[in-house]
């Protein structure tokens, strides 16, 4: 095993927390009697590879290559990718670092969305970009784990270090784990002056750090979601099935028994089924996206009865909450399902018809069960298990936007081609929600050649499939 802790040559804005001074309980998986195996270092003349050769691309390691880069970028040849490999080598850059340091410049640009400008100073590694939190939505996960009086947390598969960044932003103590050796070389470099990184795959094994008192050590949790089965387009399918994550589901409830408290992100598809006994479950919503689900796991966990009023930063033992985050990353709404009025709302059975208005919620809402919360008096659920909603009230909430519904169909090609023709639809958007019907069946063999825009939204009502004309929303919240 090895201990990566980070230098200080790091812009100062990069460095928002002093470095940590974690010390360890021995243990098997942080015993240095069990060794991570080093490769090693390559001879003068070698070509670098793996870990080494990231390292040797990292901002700010070597001015040469960083004034070659900059000067690409000012001479506008940095989007060529052949010119700009031709400029690095003619600058001196060994073939392998060159194609090495552009391929860290085309990653920035992917990530930058996601992780800020921050990523101008990091070490990516594609599968980390793709699997890394926003770092808006990583803020909650901090938030919620300073609230609960952890001082300290351990990243359990920390990744690229969105997480860890973000905890260790928040003034927490962080040590992240990774078992990847090319990750845990970027999450180094990117936690430089804010924490520890270890390169070690965690087990049952993993210990609390020496001298922190129970209730003030965290867990966090992001587990790998990918199954390694390639889907049509030939990525990698997302699950959400306790299954296939990695570090296991197991392992998570294992360690969650020794720490205040642990957060585990799952994928948002998790299923109500799968929520660990006693546990809170947080869905949570950024810039519109339903992007997470994160269980709440341990006895910092707030009772179901709490009379404080619910927080998206307090979860309660037992229950299941939804988070709406705007795209600066504020609190736009939340919700827990403790509020769910006890009578249950009303669900539209097969021979029901919608009110006037669909309401349609906040993904966040709707996945974690919670509609009954944004549902008035008069209000229903479209169908059992649809999650959204029908009105004869226009209003909007901070939950919801709402949609006149113009027309009701039957959701068959023949039907839609009819109606198409017959109110004359030049433009078609065909949404899906609740339906077990395709698309493009729908769409199939019809003709657009008029003149106005149509919203064609299929759903269910109760059991039956059906394809609602709906105009654009009333109010967005
Ligand atoms: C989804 S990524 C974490 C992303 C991170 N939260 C971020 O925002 O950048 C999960 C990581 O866990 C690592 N991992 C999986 N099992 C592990 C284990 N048992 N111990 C340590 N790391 C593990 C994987 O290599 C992967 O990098």
């Amino acid at each position: 095993m090895r201990d990566r802790s980070g230098s200080d040559d790091l812009p100062r804005s990069f460095q928002t927390s002093p470095p940590t001074a974690a010390g360890w309980e021995t243990g098997p998986a942080m015993d240095d009697a069990r060794p991570c195996p080093v490769p090693p270092a390559p001879q003068p003349g070698e070509p670098l590879e793996g870990a080494a050769l990231l390292r040797s691309v990292a901002p700010g390691h070597d001015a040469v290559l960083d004034a070659a880069l900059a000067e690409l970028e000012t001479s506008g040849r940095a989007t060529d990718p052949l010119a700009a490999g031709a400029a690095l080598r003619a600058a001196g850059i060994a073939p392998e670092r060159a194609a090495a340091a552009l391929s860290q410049a085309e990653l920035r640009e992917r990530a930058r969305i996601k992780l800020g400008d921050r990523v101008d100073a990091m070490l990516l590694t594609r599968a980390g970009v793709e699997q890394a939190t926003r770092w808006q939505v990583a803020a909650l996960h901090a938030a919620v784990l300073r609230a609960a009086g952890v001082e300290q947390v351990t990243d359990v598969g920390c990744g690229l270090g969105a997480d860890t960044h973000a905890l260790a932003a928040a003034g927490l103590n962080v040590t992240g784990i990774e078992a990847d050796e090319q990750t845990a070389a970027a999450a180094a470099h990117n936690l430089a002056g804010l924490g520890r990184v270890v390169h070690d795959e965690a087990d049952a094994t993993l210990a609390r750090p020496e001298g922190v008192d129970p209730a003030r050590w965290g867990l966090w949790f992001d587990p790998a979601r990918r199954t390694g089965v390639a889907d049509a387009t030939g990525r990698a399918r997302r699950v959400s099935s306790p299954q296939d994550l990695r570090p296991s589901l197991d392992l998570v409830t294992t360690l969650a028994q020794r720490a205040a408290l642990t957060g585990c992100k799952v994928g948002p598809g998790w299923r109500h089924a799968d929520i660990p006994p006693g546990a809170h479950a947080q869905w949570v919503s950024h810039a519109g996206d339903l992007v997470e689900a994160v269980l709440w796991m341990g006895p910092a966990l707030r009772p179901q009865d709490d009379p404080a009023p619910v927080s998206p930063t307090v979860p309660r033992a037992g229950t299941r909450s939804a988070t709406r985050l705007g795209t600066d990353g504020s609190v736009l709404a939340h919700a827990d399902s403790s509020q769910l009025p006890a009578e249950g709302h009303r669900v539209l059975g097969s021979q029901d018809e919608p009110g006037t208005f669909l309401v349609e919620p906040d993904p966040a809402l709707s996945q974690a069960g919670l509609l009954g919360v944004a549902l008035g008096p008069g209000d229903a659920e479209l169908g059992p298990g649809v999650g959204w909603g029908t009105s004869d009230s226009p209003a909007g909430s901070a939950w919801t936007r709402t949609h006149r519904i113009v027309e009701l169909l039957a959701p068959r090609p023949k039907a839609i081609r009819q109606w198409a023709r017959r109110t004359e639809v030049g433009d078609l958007v065909v949404r899906k929600h609740g339906s077990t019907v395709d698309p493009a069946t729908v769409r199939k063999g019809v003709r657009t050649t008029g003149t106005r825009r149509a919203i064609l939204l299929l759903t269910r009502v109760g059991d039956r499939q059906l394809a609602l004309e709906i105009a654009p929303p009333i109010l967005s919240a």
